[in-house]
């Protein structure tokens, strides 16, 4: 693929370095500690989700990575609700391996009954499954299935009625989608939304169309960025990459100048460190089978 064109291809075309990248976007804000993702997703889980009496409440996962969100979701729920059937829908054999670790180490998840499936959506929507969930969620898996509405749709067909459906993507107010959304102006070829580069924007723009109704809340989170400015950085090469969706993109003297110049003149400068704003918002929608 030729250079401009990779901008925002990151997770298809290179998946594995895609992966890297998050951990290395991540792992200062995941180094605060649980507490930071209790605020950021397990306070907005709705633990008032209607479940019939006796039956496991049925949660569906859809890229949910190494579970360490999916498992302060399911510990909310279990403060509600005596048993949990839990169905994660991931691709990577090594997310799921680090996600079951997790699980083997935590004795507090008793009560919940996995169900893995190492697959991707659009495989997994594939099959015919009967099964009708009481939560839906999707935690920054948006950016990487193949068709972002068909996605949304689908993972709304699969809630019974009463059922929540639980998405979290990145604000369009924040400077990550910013700094994008300037590079596709300048680069950017064909449909936004067949790329990575898709926001908390697009996902309420699908549900307005839809006529499904939504409520969101929005947390502001700063993220060091200064390694993308030391040239012989692999963490900083992996940040940039994240930041730009672009795989390799030091070999893309264009976009990476742009980003950088984008960066330093957007963040803030806190103890020589460099910080740009990241919004995490979380986007959360009733069915209400009577109102569609
Ligand atoms: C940004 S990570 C988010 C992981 C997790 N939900 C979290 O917030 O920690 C996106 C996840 O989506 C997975 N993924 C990639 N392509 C996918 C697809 N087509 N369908 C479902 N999940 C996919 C990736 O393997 C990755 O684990």
């Amino acid at each position: 693929m030729a250079g401009l064109l990779k901008l925002g291809y990151l997770p298809k075309l290179s998946p594995g370095r895609y992966l890297a990248a998050i951990r290395a976007f991540r792992s200062p804000v995941e180094a605060r500690g649980k507490d930071t993702l209790q605020v950021l997703y397990g306070s907005k889980v709705p633990v008032s989700t209607l479940c019939e009496p006796g039956a496991d409440l049925r949660v569906l996962g859809i890229g949910s990575g190494s579970g360490d969100v999916d498992i302060i979701m399911l510990k909310k729920l279990l403060q509600r609700h005596s048993s949990v059937y839990n169905r994660v829908v991931e691709p990577s054999g090594e997310m799921l391996a680090r996600y079951k670790a997790l699980v083997r180490e935590d004795t507090s998840l008793g009560a919940v009954k996995f169900d893995w499936r190492q697959q991707t959506a659009e495989e997994y929507f594939q099959t015919k499954e009967d099964t009708k969930f009481h939560l839906v969620h999707a935690v920054h898996a948006l950016f990487d299935v193949e068709e972002h509405d068909a996605t949304l749709r689908k993972m709304w067909e699969q809630l019974s009625d009463g059922g929540y459906m639980f998405v979290a993507m990145q604000s369009d107010k924040g400077d990550c989608p910013r700094l994008r959304s300037k590079l596709w102006e300048e680069f950017g070829q064909g449909d936004r939304l067949k790329t990575s580069l898709r926001t908390s924007g697009d996902v309420k723009q699908y549900l307005d169309t839809a006529g499904i109704s939504y409520v969101a809340s929005e947390d502001e989170i700063s993220v060091n960025v200064t390694e993308c400015f030391r040239d012989d950085s692999e963490t900083g090469k992996l940040v940039l990459e994240f930041l730009t969706q672009t795989p390799n993109v030091s070999s893309e003297p264009e976009i990476k100048s742009m980003a950088l110049e984008y960066i330093r003149s957007n963040s803030s400068l806190v103890d020589g460190k460099i910080y740009f704003k990241a919004i995490n918002e979380v986007i959360l929608a009733l069915k209400d089978c009577a109102k569609e």
